[in-house]
């Protein structure tokens, strides 16, 4: 494959000038500490192939967070002294960052929330119990992470309103024709994911919005999977909400976003009661404040917030374009690469343009934990599981894929360590030098004599009762 790496081409004029036409995955690497340290004694170098699930974190947004500790640790909006102040002034500045990043009209559409989970809920619980009417159809599809899921079946099950989902392709597409008549139906609110975190299928977002609003619906755009790796224009896309979650996108953990169109916002009731979110107190009655306070009850995740404005800004200065290009690249040779495995079975679209950079697999009938537990030991990182979709899986026919999931700090070179060690996971499952699928008996990990790994069954056993974080 050609090599990611290339050359800055300047050119006179532009404001991109310094930037090279393509991303640098190594480059970009050295700016994230835990994937430069040293490997421990007997063990490998780290490759990270699970930010679907958490992206690292550059240098820049753990500076920005200690910063903050260190440096102007107050609450904000409340306090008349001057770290307030300045904290305040950080704090919406990374509102004013996160608005133009996804293109809202104004920072006061984007709520900060701690994940993409809350901003959901937070719609299915606000706009959900002012608007459902016993009989009113809620839609999703069958592709979605639970968390655009449960909270749908929750406030329809409480307003008496109907479900109806959105199947998927053999090949792992939204079947787009029962779209259609789903919406001759007349739904009132059509919800789904902009990217599939369990296929990396990029769905046709802006056609689907289109139709859906013809057919009289809010839609509601999961794009946990899309903000940290495409540009997305709410306004341009015309979604009615959007989630995000900061910590899939270079920022901390406990920030997030709900973008939603002013005129809903406004017109919604709270998610929460508490201070900060009211205009006027009185023992008998309360009155809001203007969004986006409405919906912020209580003290936020400041310094997470701030830490989340400084990711964008990290984002933007690798460019946008460059970092989906980069992950477009990555994905298509790590489809070309892992199709050389005997036996493997990969999820999701065919043609590498619309997916995005997620690869969900299974090996034979080796169980996709066994699978994640043995390459943990070559110390590389992926994801086992039903990736909190298990709808998704039911439809494949499965209970749970491995997933390789590319970022900004992947290489060419992460995906060469990938394909050896899924080598590796066949010889030490069948004990085989050279495996082949068809001639290979692949030996259940609880019956294989020597116990290497029992872990992985016991971790499975474990991991079987809980519904482990995508
Ligand atoms: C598509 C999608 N939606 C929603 C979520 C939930 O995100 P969070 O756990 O940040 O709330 C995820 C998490 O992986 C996801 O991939």
């Amino acid at each position: 494959m050609a090599s990611l790496v290339q050359p800055v081409h300047e050119t006179e004029t532009s404001s991109e000038m310094a930037q090279p036409q393509t991303l640098d995955g190594a480059r970009v690497r050295t700016d994230f500490p835990i994937l430069i340290h040293p490997a421990e004694p007997g063990r490998q170098s780290l490759i990270f192939l699970d930010s679907a699930a958490s992206s690292q974190k550059p240098n820049v947004v753990i500076d920005a967070l200690t910063a903050y500790y260190r440096d102007y640790n107050a609450n904000i909006h409340r306090g008349v002294y001057h770290l307030s102040e300045v904290a305040t002034t950080a704090f919406e500045d990374a509102r004013k960052k996160i608005a133009r990043f996804i293109n809202a009209a104004s920072p006061r559409e984007c709520i900060f929330v701690r994940n993409t989970t809350e901003a959901l809920n937070l719609v299915a619980q606000s706009w959900g119990r002012a608007n459902l009417q016993p009989g009113d159809l809620v839609v999703f599809t069958e592709m979605e992470h639970h968390s655009n899921i449960v909270p749908w079946q929750m406030i329809a099950e409480e307003r008496g309103a109907r479900l109806a989902h959105v199947p998927i392709t053999a090949d792992g597409r939204l079947n787009l024709d029962r779209f259609d008549e789903i919406l001759e139906e007349g739904p009132k609110l059509v919800a789904f994911t902009h990217v599939s975190n369990g296929l990396g299928t990029v769905n046709p977002a802006k056609e689907m919005i289109a139709k859906a609003h013809a057919a009289g619906a809010v839609v509601v755009l999961d794009g946990a999977q899309s903000t940290p790796h495409f540009a997305v224009d709410v306004q341009d896309l015309d979604c009615d909400f959007l989630s995000m979650s900061g910590h899939k996108m270079l920022g901390p953990m406990g920030a997030g976003v709900l973008y939603g169109k002013k005129s809903l916002l406004d017109a919604m009731p709270p998610y929460m009661g508490g201070g900060s979110m009211i205009r006027k107190v009185e023992l008998g009655h309360t009155t809001w404040a203007d969004v986006p306070a409405k919906f912020e009850a209580g003290t936020p995740s400041v310094g997470d917030s701030i830490g989340l404005g400084v990711a964008i800004d990290y984002l933007n200065e690798l460019g946008m374009d460059r970092v989906w290009q980069h992950e477009q690249e990555l994905g298509a040779y790590a489809l070309d690469r892992m199709r050389e495995l005997p036996g493997i079975v990969i999820y999701g679209p065919e043609s590498a343009e619309l997916r995005s950079g997620v690869v969900s697999f299974t090996l034979g009938d080796i169980h996709p934990h066994d699978v994640a537990a043995i390459l943990d030991e070559q110390n590389i990182a992926v994801r086992a599981g039903h990736h909190c979709a298990q709808p998704l899986m039911r439809a494949l026919g499965i209970v749970a894929t491995t997933r390789a999931s590319f970022y900004v700090y992947n290489t060419p070179e992460d995906v060469d360590r990938l394909v050896e060690g899924l080598y590796g996971v066949y010889r030490t499952m069948t004990g085989q030098p050279s495996p082949t699928m068809s001639s290979a008996r692949v030996v259940p990990v609880s019956e294989k004599s020597d116990g290497d790994h029992a872990p992985c069954r016991a971790k499975w056993d474990a991991w079987n009762h809980t519904d482990e974080k995508q």
